[in-house]
């Protein structure tokens, strides 16, 4: 399958999705997701232009498991809950995750990579994909308002200006009756922090560090006074997780680090909010 048709936000997929197919295929996966290998070896590109690095690699993989455990848990306790994934790329959460036949789930992405997706990853009989634009309104009334729901985005806001993230939370609050959002999130990321992004990552023009648009914040409380409707459920690091011991040299002193140093802990959390 060829992908070169896909508009340069649209290529950010490819990244974490090779990242997963890496870690499904080395000796100790953090993630083992087998159907991300799978889905990689369907599409006829240079991956190895993309700059998976060995952290990035974990750190993609790691995101993953914590966001399906997010998932696992809501779904769990209320197995008539819905399931949205924003910007949900190439996934195969719905594959990992294996919720109750009585959840449903809705992936959301633009419509080149949902083209993609019905060509490259198999079909799940409780999921269903929506081509649509988070930035707009109308993607909220593809899902009925009438359950629990989570609303989880793996590697979309860090693409969305903060005035967009902010629209995209309040849209959420205000349509879904109750439910969870997650994401996984960076800290405050600086001007200087994503220019240096940009100049050390890919020289590949469809880097994902050169869409980077989200300047992020340091206080998980901030989201709530976005939206008065949002209460933190919880913040948790990669860099505080058993699974670090697997993390490449440089990223396990990394994360040993960050017990002292929070800023280092907050480039790799996850957020959940109630709502
Ligand atoms: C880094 S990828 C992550 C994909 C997927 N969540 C994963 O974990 O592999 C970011 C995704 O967000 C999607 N995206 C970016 N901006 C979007 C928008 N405004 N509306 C819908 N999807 C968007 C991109 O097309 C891409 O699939």
């Amino acid at each position: 399958m060829d992908v070169s048709g896909l508009a340069p936000i649209e290529q950010t997929a490819l990244l974490t999705e090779y990242c997963r197919a890496l870690d499904s295929r080395s000796a100790r996966p953090i993630l083992g997701d087998s159907h991300a290998d799978a889905t990689v070896r369907r599409i006829d590109h240079d991956f190895a232009s993309l700059g998976a690095t060995p952290s990035v690699v974990a750190l993609v993989a790691l995101r993953a498991k914590m966001l399906d455990e997010c998932l696992s848990r809501f779904v769990a306790a209320d197995p008539s809950a819905v399931v949205v994934d924003l910007g949900a790329g190439l996934s195969s959460a719905a594959f990992r995750v294996d919720p109750p036949p009585t959840v449903d789930w809705v992936n959301v992405d633009l419509p080149g990579v949902i083209g993609l997706r019905n060509a490259v990853v198999p079909a799940h009989e409780r999921v269903r994909d929506v081509a649509a634009n988070v930035l707009e309104p109308d993607w909220v009334t593809a899902v009925p308002p009438d359950r629990p729901t989570i609303v989880f985005a793996d590697g979309l806001f860090a693409f969305l200006d903060e005035d967009a993230v902010v629209s995209l939370l309040r849209r959420i609050t205000g349509h879904f009756p109750s439910g969870v959002v997650a994401f996984n999130d960076y800290g405050r990321v600086s001007k200087a922090n994503q220019v240096i992004g940009r100049l050390t990552s890919s020289r590949n023009a469809n880097s994902p560090h050169r869409q980077w648009n989200f300047p992020g914040f340091k206080d998980a409380r901030q989201p709530e006074s976005w939206d008065p409707a949002l209460r933190l459920l919880d913040e948790s690091s990669a860099m505080h997780r058993p699974e670090t011991a697997q993390f490449p040299t440089g990223l396990r002193i990394a994360s040993r680090l960050s017990r002292r140093v929070p800023s280092i802990a907050r480039k790799a959390r996850v957020l959940q909010y109630r709502f």
